[in-house]
């Protein structure tokens, strides 16, 4: 086969064609698409619905997420891990009432305010009102001196301190607990005639009294929130009694049951009250763990609230 030398240039041209689309299959053969190259793990695809394999961190780089797509309700989950959320959370989105923001109701912690009516102070610089009425009452205990009763929101927890108190072998004994205001006056005035009677003036007759027996309209006992406690083998309302294994069992334990000692030996110029170590009043378990705890007495906790 010969071939003129005027078509040498078209032979070389139909070579290089050749060569050229030669080289563009084997090319396609090898890379079969531009795409898929740059992805050669096929199960990257799939990696965002994967719940063992979050691909979108927590923090950081939420905007590589595309928010279509990650709250898609219908995006496929794994319902066998419940637990594991299948997509990235929008914060923006307040569908998500699995992820409160805030503690619920029940896990706040405890905020105590001056408002709470287990804190009704009563003193003689804060009288109750004329008008005062006292709350519904329930029994406490019934013994040999008499019948006692506590305000209904003190009672149970009254009457459980002292049944525990009695399983440590503890005798606890009340001697008053709410009292009307007539027989707050009867007693104010029976220990003022005493002291008149060994012949006190009347000025300090009265200022003594005043720090032993409130004066009527300023005692706790009338709102049934308080009550005195003693111990069978030692009935006086003296200094001694806090000796007993009573009194000191109440100061240890009584705050767990809502009660504090109302009266103490250091804070007597501030509450205008003798130490009474059988004076117990009531103000709520968790009022009563704050103030055991910080060693402030109720007119100081008070002072500390809003
Ligand atoms: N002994 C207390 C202060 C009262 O009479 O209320
Ligand atoms: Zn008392």
């Amino acid at each position: 086969m010969t071939f003129k030398k005027s078509s040498f240039p078209l032979i070389f041209t139909a070579i290089l064609c050749f060569v050229i689309g030669l080289g563009l299959i084997i090319l396609c053969f090898l890379f079969p698409s531009g795409n898929d190259y740059e992805d050669p793990d096929p199960e990257n695809e799939i990696v965002n619905n994967d719940p063992q394999q979050p691909s979108v961190p927590d923090e950081g780089n939420g905007d590589k997420v595309e928010p279509g797509e990650a709250l898609n309700p219908e995006t496929p989950t794994e319902p066998s891990e419940p637990d594991v959320p299948d997509e990235p959370v929008d914060p923006q989105i307040p569908s998500e009432p699995d992820v409160p923001d805030e503690p619920s109701e029940g896990e706040k912690p405890f905020v105590s305010s001056k408002d709470d009516p287990l804190l009704v102070l009563a003193n003689v610089d804060n009288p109750l009102p004329d008008d005062f009425e006292v709350g519904e009452l329930e029994l406490v205990q019934k013994n040999s001196q008499g019948t006692y009763k506590l305000d209904i929101r003190a009672a149970s927890y009254a009457r459980e301190m002292i049944a525990d108190a009695e399983a440590e072998g503890i005798s606890l004994f009340i001697c008053s607990s709410y009292r009307a205001r007539s027989l707050q006056q009867t007693l104010f005035d029976n220990k003022y005639n005493s002291y008149i009677a060994n012949g006190w003036s009347a000025d300090e007759a009265y200022a003594k009294t005043a720090t032993i027996i409130a004066i009527p309209g300023t005692s706790e006992h009338q709102t049934a929130l308080c009550m005195d406690i003693v111990t069978p083998s030692y009935r006086v309302l003296d200094s001694g009694y806090a000796e007993t294994d009573a009194a000191k069992w109440l100061a240890a334990n009584a705050y767990k049951y809502g009660f504090i000692l109302r009266y103490p030996k250091d804070k007597q110029d501030i509450t205008k009250i003798i130490f009474e170590p059988w004076h117990y009043r009531f103000v709520g378990v968790e009022n009563a763990k704050l103030i055991y705890e910080s060693g402030l007495c109720l007119e100081e906790y008070i002072e500390t609230l809003k």
